[in-house]
């Protein structure tokens, strides 16, 4: 498939903004409230979110376009994984389990990473099934807002 990745740049933020407004897509991907944001809300949350020094966050690029993000934050010796495509067209095509192969090999570049993690709703199947080809098991499940998640996670082999 023809993708590639690099940081994410403030610039990119009206691109996210369709999909952070989009609210079935929301409730996909997330068990928070949906609440929908300006363009300089996004902004100024995305700022802060790029300030951070212990996460790095990326666009995915298919045919030059960007049509998701991925996220690497760095908890003690973990890292939280964190990815979304926002185009629905490209679902159940492979890119999730290239992109995610890929980023859980970056993750280990750094050796003091011993696992990654994520947190997905119970009912996202599609994204379990990704994970699941990347290499994740299941290791917990707990609640958030009355929806059932579960903790997925790979160790450092
Ligand atoms: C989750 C996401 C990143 C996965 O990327 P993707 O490119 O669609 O995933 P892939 O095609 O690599 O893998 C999806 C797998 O789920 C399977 N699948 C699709 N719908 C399914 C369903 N309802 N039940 C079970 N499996 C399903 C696909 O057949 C595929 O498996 P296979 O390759 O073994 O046949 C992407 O769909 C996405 O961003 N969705 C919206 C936001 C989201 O859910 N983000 C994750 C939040 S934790």
């Amino acid at each position: 498939m023809n993708w590639s990745t690099r940081q994410l740049e403030i610039n990119d933020v009206p691109i996210l903004l369709d999909w952070y407004n989009n609210v079935e897509l929301h409730y996909i991907a997330n068990a928070k409230k949906y609440k929908p944001y300006t363009l300089e809300q996004l902004t100024d949350y995305w700022w802060e979110k790029l300030s951070r020094s212990n996460a790095t966050y990326y666009v995915i690029l298919f045919d030059g376009s960007v049509v998701g993000r991925v996220g690497l934050k760095k908890k003690e010796k973990d890292v939280e994984y964190s990815i979304l495509i926002g185009i629905p067209t490209l679902y159940s095509k492979g890119l999730g389990t290239q992109v995610t192969k890929y980023f859980i090999a970056k993750a280990f570049c750094d050796p003091d990473v011993m696992s990654v993690y994520l947190n997905v709703r119970s009912d996202n199947l599609r994204a379990i099934k990704c994970y699941e080809n990347a290499g994740f098991k299941t290791t917990k499940d707990f609640y958030e807002n009355h929806t059932k998640m579960f903790e997925m996670r790979i160790e450092r082999g």
